[in-house]
């Protein structure tokens, strides 16, 4: 259980915005030495400038995490200016909605690409390296944290592909709690459920995509999305501060919602009864009228 933070490393990708800036701040606050990743360069520099002002020392890497060089190259920096990192935060990620079947195939790849290959590739490249660290010392100790999202535990309609990405990182993180179990007591993992938390998140833009070609389907879900991100009650500062007590505390689920449990229970007594899948939207009937009128026309 990693217990002692000031000192240690900590990577963060998606650290530009939202939920990464928020657990890079709160790293800072317990005195890590930061790695900072961001597709945006922009964002990623205020980050890592404001980082450094507050008297963190931060190197910052404007990489793509989808792809598995630049990230390879990352983790080889990393631990040769500051060894193996202690905290590595599989955090970034890209929203999206619209009809399963309207998704075209750029929009997969994207959506997996961040969401899912993201979080693989920050396994790949930093696992084996942390299990080196620790194997030479047997005080050593390191977590992973992984970012999927309510949308992995259940299945709202309207936003497929996101739900898809999602459910595969509870999958990923589930079984990397499992292997790590197998070869070592020394390095935990923790998988962040948050619910609706105001962010970025909703303004996420595919390079290339032209948002005057969205479908009906893909405009509705953008603006469900907009409000529903907007009106989540739950700062990203204070999830990234319970994620911080969780991970110390050696808690493997965390969530931003728990109240939003009761969805995945029903979910699962579906699975276990062989019922059809409850509607997801049956808790919020306006919702499920005005997308099936609209959609459904
Ligand atoms: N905000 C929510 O309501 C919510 C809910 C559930 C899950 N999440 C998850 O939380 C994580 C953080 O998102 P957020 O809400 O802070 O959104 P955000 O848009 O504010 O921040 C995400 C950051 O990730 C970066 N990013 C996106 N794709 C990238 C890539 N391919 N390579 C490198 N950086 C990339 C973005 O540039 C951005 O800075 C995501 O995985 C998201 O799916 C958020």
């Amino acid at each position: 259980m990693l217990e002692r933070f000031e000192g240690a490393t900590a990577v963060v990708t998606g650290a530009g915005s939202g939920l990464g800036l928020e657990l890079a701040r709160a790293a800072a606050r317990r005195g890590m030495r930061l790695v900072l990743v961001d597709v945006q360069a922009q964002a990623l520099n205020n980050a890592a400038q404001e980082l450094r002002q507050a008297g963190a020392q931060a190197l910052d890497f404007t990489l793509n995490v989808a792809d598995a060089a630049a990230m390879e190259g990352l983790a080889q920096a990393v631990v040769q200016a500051w060894g193996a990192p202690h905290l590595v935060f599989n955090n970034a990620g890209v929203g999206t909605s619209g009809l399963l079947w309207e998704a075209t195939a750029e929009e997969w790849q994207w959506v997996l690409g961040a969401n899912l290959m993201g979080v693989a590739h920050g396994v790949r490249c930093f696992v084996p390296r942390m299990l080196e660290a620790a194997s030479r010392d047997p005080a050593w100790r390191g977590h992973v944290v992984n970012t999927a999202s309510m949308a992995g535990l259940v299945n709202p309609p309207n936003m497929g592909v996101y739900n898809a990405s999602k459910h595969a990182v509870v999958s990923l993180t589930e079984t990397l709690h499992h292997d790590l179990g197998l070869v070592s007591t020394q390095i935990g993992t923790s998988l962040l459920c948050p619910f609706f938390v105001p962010t970025g998140i909703a303004q996420s833009q595919r390079p290339g995509a032209d948002p005057a070609h969205a479908t009906l389907s893909q405009r509705l879900g953008q603006q469900m999305l907009d409000k529903a991100v907007q009106s989540g009650k739950v700062s990203a500062a204070q999830l990234a501060e319970h994620t911080f007590h969780a991970v110390a505390r050696g808690e493997f689920y965390i969530y931003s919602h728990p109240q939003a449990l009761a969805s995945v229970r029903t979910r699962m007594e579906d699975v276990l009864e062989a019922r059809q899948p409850t509607d997801p939207l049956a808790d919020r009937p306006q919702v499920r009228e005005m997308l099936g009128r609209q959609l459904g026309g």
